[in-house]
């Protein structure tokens, strides 16, 4: 063998080059074997944890989840929060609302859409003969502000699910309404737009759920408020014959 190739082999870690096959094979797997066991057992150690946050979340009543999540530190948007946005309204209500994450003013007040999107979505309920806290709940994929309003990170929302998949348990609604892009594609577990997955029942938790514009996106987008509107007219007539049901 050539210096250059013995070299080379060197460079790559393939040397002494006389050891048999079986023998390399067994000295090379016994440490890989044991760093994987241990992988594998922090990864399930790990896996543990998630699992009995997630089942204590799903055993807790309402005031038990508010402090929970006035309380929560499970995301880097508890550094920045003012406070938790945990969501308002009738905590049996038929109608549940979900938007993306609190802004400004929410972080200020507690509460959701209280901003200029909040006075259009307050405008939008009125518009089908409904009212904030009136057999409307309305609450947020995240319950911490997103810095300088940016889309909560998937992994900021999946730190928050619990909650809303508590909540959701808690409120039995009867008909969810996702309220924008974001809200829309965590609940449906999509990478759809808007466009192609709103005008449809889907369902979420055997839930009907309905799909329209968030309302600070129609605030710069006059032109999709028609849409919006028939968006919820087809909310309105699938709670109708719900309630029928
Ligand atoms: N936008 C949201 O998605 N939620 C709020 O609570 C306010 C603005």
């Amino acid at each position: 063998m050539s210096r250059r190739r013995k070299e080379t082999l060197h460079e790559l870690g393939l040397t002494p080059i006389w050891h048999r096959r079986a023998d390399s094979a067994l000295e090379k797997s016994a440490p890989s074997t044991l760093a994987s066991d241990q992988s594998v057992s922090k990864v399930n150690a790990a896996k543990a944890v998630i699992n009995d946050r997630e089942a204590q979340i799903s055993r807790m009543d309402w005031a038990q989840l508010k402090a929970t999540v006035a309380g929560c530190i499970a995301c880097r948007l508890c550094e920045s929060r003012t406070q938790t946005v945990f969501g308002v309204g009738g905590e049996q209500a038929n109608w549940l609302f979900i938007g993306e994450g609190p802004g400004a003013r929410e972080d200020k007040t507690g509460e959701p859409f209280v901003g200029q999107a909040g006075k259009l979505l307050d405008n939008m309920l009125r518009s089908i003969q409904l009212r904030r806290g009136e057999g409307v709940y309305i609450t947020n994929i995240v319950k911490c502000r997103p810095p300088n309003n940016r889309a909560p990170e998937p992994d900021e929302a999946e730190q928050c699910r619990p909650y809303l998949e508590r909540q959701i348990v808690l409120i039995k609604p009867k008909l969810i309404v996702a309220l924008g892009k974001v809200a829309a594609q965590n609940l449906l577990h999509s990478n759809e737009n808007i466009g192609n997955l709103r005008g449809m029942l889907h369902s979420y938790a055997d839930i009907p759920l309905i799909v329209t514009y968030h309302p600070a996106y129609l605030l710069r987008s006059l032109s999709d408020k028609a849409k919006a509107w028939e968006d919820l007219c087809f909310a309105k007539a699938t709670m109708q014959s719900l309630l029928a049901q």
